[in-house]
């Protein structure tokens, strides 16, 4: 079976790439990474693509739609049939995100539609939520918003910052990244309305109280 072929916009670190790449090094993941795309040329992620010899762009229009067609035209030239948003910082021309409606995801770390935009650990510590975690979803024009596909959950520690935070967080996007982008490729998923649903999944059978039950009794 062709593997799926997916283009990767990134702004910066591409750690989320990196797990990409990681995944699509099995020949048995059904999606492979074709061309990588930064509006900027100072970012890190570029050079891991470089160091795996993917076909890597930079395209730093500074206005939208000659950004769009520019990365459009890199797409197609590369077959691509999913874009997948690992990142990316920029806000893309509404009519670019039409023509790739359902075929274009994103990650974000935060449990959608908490905390959208900049910031989201930040947030997340400022709204004094027990749970955080990361979104990857379709995306629709307006900003971190677009049917769910799949999320996870990670606790907020009492100690934490936003850098802390955000490490713990960051961890799970990395499993859950290749996961969804596998889901896509295994066209297991329906979009229905604003909900994604998956053939063959399962939700796990747990609900998480943070704190845990089990805290040491305190009355003396
Ligand atoms: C990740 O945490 C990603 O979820 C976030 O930027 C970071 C990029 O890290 N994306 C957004 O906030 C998009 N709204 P990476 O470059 O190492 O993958």
């Amino acid at each position: 079976m062709p593997r799926l072929k997916v283009g990767v916009l990134i702004s910066g670190r591409g750690s989320n790439l990196q797990a990409l790449i990681d995944a699509a090094a099995d020949p048995t993941y059904p999606a492979e990474i074709a061309t990588v795309i930064s509006n900027r040329p100072d970012a890190v992620g570029l050079v891991r693509a470089a160091s795996t010899g993917i076909p890597h762009h930079v395209v730093a229009d500074l206005d939208r739609a000659a950004f769009a067609a520019a990365t459009d035209r890199i797409l197609g030239e590369a077959g691509v049939a999913l874009v997948a948003l690992a990142g990316f910082m920029r806000i893309l021309d509404t009519a670019f995100v039409e023509a790739w409606a359902d075929r274009m995801v994103n990650i974000h770390p935060s449990l959608l539609p908490a905390f959208p935009g900049l910031h989201p650990q930040r947030q997340a510590l400022a709204a004094g939520v027990k749970f955080s975690g990361c979104t990857v979803h379709f995306v629709r024009a307006a900003v971190d918003t677009g049917p769910i596909i799949a999320q996870a959950v990670v606790p907020v520690e009492d100690g934490d910052g936003e850098d802390s935070l955000a490490a713990r967080i960051l961890a799970a996007e990395h499993r859950l990244y290749p996961l969804a982008v596998r889901l896509v490729a295994e066209k297991r998923l329906r979009i229905d309305g604003n909900r994604v649903l998956t053939a063959g999944a399962a939700a796990p059978g747990i609900a998480a109280l943070n704190p845990t039950e089990n805290l040491a009794s305190n009355r003396s």
